[in-house]
């Protein structure tokens, strides 16, 4: 939600900032806006819509300007605009946000009551208001910056820029992400460290309640009652981040394609060549941190959002069928208002790609709270929610730019399904491991691949609708919910998962000849009840897709639509499999609707507010 990216240094810095600015684009892309500074004063343009329409006026800001901040925005408080658009500039001093200022309202109202004039709708420009004015008291901008920090409420990264403090940025966080790159005189700024890959070596992330004072010689960092922190410096992998699209139109394409060379790079990591002896060897391997300790008696709590709570279902399914360990899945975003008293010994798993979601992470601070052991599993090393975790399991799915998650979706299910087995293996019994299966899955995943044009000609069949169920049994049931919100993030179309069993419980009452129903119908996952269910959805003139067995016939000659898929006997690799047909599915029915694939309207890639 809102992406920051920043420079003081020596060398012309207007390009660096635009450049990142597009790298930073799937974190918010309705305006942007860059102010630098350039001989005793700050310089500004912001446009609305993407990052593309800051092109033609980058020439008006000084070209010599060698230090600077760029923004691009997810509104949250105001229309996409370019009134609304950061940075925010106020008698020399300009502001860039990333979060809310949940007491703006009231902090608004103060400053005009002063006289303050305001010249847009968002909570940010409170904040340059309120430093003005502390500032002409104090006339020490790090003093300014600490007066006011104990008034603000809600989650902040800031960069601060004053006209009259020049080779220096002030960074604010609270609960958004802020990463500091540090070279050789010059210094470096970003919401992600992505934005800085190629540009500097050492990576300082910033704790929460800490103000950096950013200069072209280092950085100095301070707690929010103004005593100097220690930093920690550290390296990144780049190799981790490649971001082309590897000729394909969209990210998203691509990140389809790269899922079986994914999973087949963790049965490598994992389980090695050979028979898999034991899970045990799998559990040695398994964490990058800390060690899995999970027993009959533990409590599970399973956390995430959107497409990562939809692989928390599945993960719950994963364990609680080859284990007595009791799993629930929760909402992060509501389990951090439920305020669940957690019994001892609780182990609470964050799911999540970006490990920044503001919603999981206040999630895994109030378990921690509660005394919960916290376990990750994520794609970003040394994100917040990693940071957070005292065991660590990679997602390993590189970086993931297409705003509707894939790759990290069947990571995801793909790491639990591993989790599932080691826990299993903890105890006594653990019944046969389908080892072999799991080897197949890379080259089915292939397969899938290669039916991109009949997944597309059934794509095409939706286009026109505006109204969609998805429904499945068993593990299809989760994965009904993730193919419903795939196609309604990317396609616009109305879509719900239900489980089939749900069916006549009231949603059926929608069906008629303009409801189109995806049935999920592997030979694995409630085979029988599911062709009744689709037998019910016909009989009321509903429009029927099914994904199903390759050799079924039967159901072919049933359905008016029908999606191959290859068949494996374990639900949960299944579960992979049929996920990757309706990622495709959704991906072709957007692209012949002209949707926007890789950033879909509204949307942002790393959702760091409430
Ligand atoms: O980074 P996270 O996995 O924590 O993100 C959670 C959700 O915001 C995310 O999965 C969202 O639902 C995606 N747009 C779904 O494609």
């Amino acid at each position: 939600m809102c992406g920051i990216i920043g420079y003081v240094g020596k060398t012309p810095c207007v390009e660096f900032i635009f450049e990142g600015l597009k790298k930073l684009e799937y974190r918010g892309y309705d305006s942007s806006g860059i102010a630098v500074y350039d001989s005793g004063h700050l310089h500004l343009i912001k446009k609305p819509g993407k990052i593309k329409n800051l092109q033609p006026y980058l020439g008006s800001l000084p070209s010599a300007a060698s230090s600077g901040m760029g923004h691009t925005r997810w509104a949250t408080h105001g229309e996409p605009s370019e009134l609304n658009a950061h940075p925010h500039m106020e008698q020399g001093i300009s502001v860039v946000h990333n979060g809310i200022l949940e007491n703006y309202k009231e902090l608004k109202i103060e400053l005009m009551r002063e006289g303050a004039v305001f010249q847009s709708d968002t909570d940010t420009e409170v904040m340059v208001h309120l430093l003005a004015r502390e500032l002409a008291y104090v006339k020490d901008p790090k003093k300014a910056i600490l007066n006011i920090v104990p008034r603000l409420e809600g989650a902040f990264a800031f960069g601060i820029m004053f006209a009259d403090y020049p080779d220096t940025v002030y960074l604010v966080k609270q609960a958004s992400p802020l990463v500091v790159g540090l070279g050789e005189g010059e210094s470096f700024f970003a919401s992600d460290a992505l934005a800085l890959l190629g540009h500097c070596k050492n990576y300082v992330y910033l704790e929460d309640a800490q103000i950096a004072e950013l200069k072209s010689s280092g950085l100095q960092l301070y707690n929010f009652h103004g005593v100097q922190a220690e930093f920690e410096v550290t390296q990144i992998d780049e190799a981790a981040f490649s971001v082309d699209k590897g000729g394909f139109h969209h990210y998203m394409r691509k990140e389809i394609s790269e899922q079986s060379r994914i999973i087949a790079a963790a049965i490598a990591k994992y389980l090695g060549p050979g028979s898999l002896e034991s899970w045990a060897d799998v559990l040695d391997k398994l964490p990058a941190k800390g060690k899995i300790a999970v027993h009959e008696q533990t409590p599970v709590y399973i956390v995430g959002c959107g497409t990562a709570y939809y692989a928390g279902m599945l993960g719950k399914y994963l364990i609680e069928s080859l284990t007595a360990v009791q799993v629930q899945v929760e909402l992060a975003s509501e389990f951090r208002y439920r305020q669940p008293k957690l019994r001892a010994g609780a182990i609470a798993i964050a799911v999540t790609q970006s490990g920044e979601t503001a919603d999981t992470l206040a999630a895994v601070q109030y378990a921690k709270r509660q005394g919960a052991t916290v376990y990750s599993l994520c794609n970003v090393e040394h994100s917040s929610i990693v940071r957070e975790s005292e065991v660590f399991i990679p997602l390993g799915c590189g970086a993931e730019i297409g705003v509707a998650s894939t790759k990290a979706f069947t990571a995801m299910v793909f790491n639990f399904y591993l989790l599932s087995w080691v826990v299993a293996s903890q105890f006594e019994s653990v019944a046969q491991s389908p080892a072999e299966e799991l080897r197949s899955l890379p080259l089915l995943l292939e397969r899938i691949q290669a039916m991109d044009a009949q997944i597309e000609q059934v794509a095409k069949q939706i286009v026109e609708a505006s109204s969609c169920i998805y429904m499945g049994r068993g593990h299809h049931f989760p994965l009904a919910c993730e193919g419903a919100l795939k196609l309604k993030e990317l396609s616009y179309i109305h879509a719900e998962g239900y489980a089939g069993g749900e069916l006549k419980h009231g949603p059926i009452a929608l069906i008629d000849r303009s409801m189109f129903v995806v049935a999920l119908v592997p030979r694995c996952d409630g085979y029988d009840k599911m062709v009744s269910n689709i037998q019910e959805v016909i009989a009321r003139e509903g429009r029927v897709i099914a994904v199903g067995a390759e050799d079924d016939r039967q159901l072919q000659e049933m359905v008016e639509y029908y999606i191959p898929s290859p068949q494996v006997d374990d639900p949960a690799l299944q579960a992979i499999l049929t996920a990757v047909v309706l990622q495709l599915f959704a991906y072709y029915v957007a692209v012949h609707r002209g949707t926007d694939v890789d950033q879909p309207r509204n949307l942002a890639k790393s959702v760091t507010v409430e």
